[in-house]
């Protein structure tokens, strides 16, 4: 297939990259490496040095010399109508966003380039598709935690409502936790409209946090590794902890830990896409998939890694501290993830082998680890 890759350098995007190029599709790579200069303004780093996309190729183009890189901003619309009239793509996998809700939350400016830059993203890759390739089937990845905490159990992407003995297929209420989960609320309504008016095809992935390092493509090469972030702006919260651990720091729990999320290996988000690629939606059909493989909540998390990671002599502890955010603690959680195993997706599940695999990457980077990154400083 001839697929163009929104966000490639990112660590979704990269090891998505990575893997398809394996098996050999046609890649049109896009990004304008805002995260990276983000990550800069604010001063965190990610656990090792990457170099950009040109150099990372080289290593790929070993292996599939049908990749092309566009530096280019994705809310730029005359160069995103460019680049798709030129290339005119089978496929388009949408991770271009900003996608830290402490980074939204940090100040009115953040807030407001978060939702700026995502919805623009994501109105223009619909917007030009529409005028130019409405048969290519777009992907694009959602959060689940667009949906929130609700006390009802949580279906995938839609809610059927009876109501006055009459019924409809409604998007399931969506409440969003920070502004930019509100910006992905937001995407999801535009690319509804998109899809019920104008006869689109799309898949949104709402996706849990993702943990681990996609392995295959770089184990003998770390130039190939995907960003791999642990800071509190930036990094998702079980590779945090298996960093704190390696780094023989306590894993910071945010208040009593029983908040409960959807989580999924990295890994897992690969096969996930792949799976979606093979299985275009109809036209005039969003199809919505809640994309994790387990739940768990916070405190089972760093209960896991510090019991997991004695084995190999890491003595992990475990610290309580402030909830730096807005969020229900206690509360019922229960989301339905059937549609994509029915795809014939084999979960690799959480357990010690995946975490300590996890750890002894990280071990390797322990001396770049910088402890004063990791606590929260954004509060809202
Ligand atoms: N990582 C997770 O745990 C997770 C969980 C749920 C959903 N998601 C979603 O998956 C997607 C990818 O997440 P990630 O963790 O790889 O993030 P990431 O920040 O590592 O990657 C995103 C990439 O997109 C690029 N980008 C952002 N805006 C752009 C623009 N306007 N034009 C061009 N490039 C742009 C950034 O430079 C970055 O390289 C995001 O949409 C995110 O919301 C991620």
């Amino acid at each position: 297939m001839k697929i163009l890759i929104l966000g490639a350098d990112g660590y979704l995007g990269w090891s998505m990259t990575a893997s398809l190029a394996k098996d050999n599709h046609e890649l049109i790579l896009v990004d304008n490496y805002s995260k990276r200069k983000y990550m800069e303004d604010l001063k965190r780093k990610p656990l090792y040095k990457m170099p950009l996309v040109p150099q990372r190729l080289k290593n790929l183009k070993k292996t599939n010399k049908k990749i092309i890189f566009y530096k280019t901003d994705c809310s730029d619309y005359k160069k995103m109508k460019a680049i798709i009239t030129k290339h005119k793509p089978d496929a388009v996998i949408h991770f271009a966003e900003l996608p830290s809700a402490p980074f939204s939350m940090l100040n009115n400016k953040y807030g407001w380039e978060t939702l700026q830059n995502n919805l623009q993203s994501t109105f223009n890759l619909i917007h030009c598709i529409k005028d130019i390739i409405p048969d290519c089937h777009i992907i694009k990845l959602g959060t689940m935690g667009e949906y929130g905490t609700p006390n009802i159990d949580i279906e995938e992407g839609w809610l059927n409502i009876n109501h006055n003995n009459r019924k409809d297929k409604f998007l399931y209420p969506r409440q969003g936790s920070s502004l930019y989960h509100m910006s992905k609320i937001m995407d999801t309504d535009l690319i509804w409209f998109y899809v019920r008016n104008y006869n689109l095809n799309v898949t949104d992935l709402m996706q849990g946090p993702v943990y681990g390092i996609y392995h295959d493509e770089f184990e003998k090469e770390d130039i190939l590794a995907p960003t791999f972030t642990y800071d509190d702006i930036f990094g998702t919260v079980l590779n945090r902890f298996i960093v704190q651990a390696v780094a023989e720091t306590p894993l910071t729990v945010y208040g009593s830990g029983a908040q409960i999320r959807g989580y999924i290996n990295v890994v897992d988000t690969i096969k996930c896409i792949k799976l979606t690629l093979k299985n275009r939606p109809q036209n005039g059909e969003l199809a919505i998939y809640n994309q994790f493989t387990e739940q768990f909540s916070v405190r089972q998390l760093a209960q896991l890694v510090k019991k997991s990671l004695k084995a190999i002599n890491i003595n992990a502890t475990i610290s309580n501290i402030a909830n730096p955010r807005i969020e229900k603690e206690k509360h019922y959680y229960n989301a339905k993830n059937s549609n994509i195993e029915k795809l014939g997706l084999k979960p690799l599940k959480l357990s010690p082998k995946v975490i300590i695999d996890i750890a002894k990457y990280v071990n390797k980077h322990k001396d770049r680890i910088d402890k004063r990154i990791i606590k929260p400083k954004v509060n809202w």
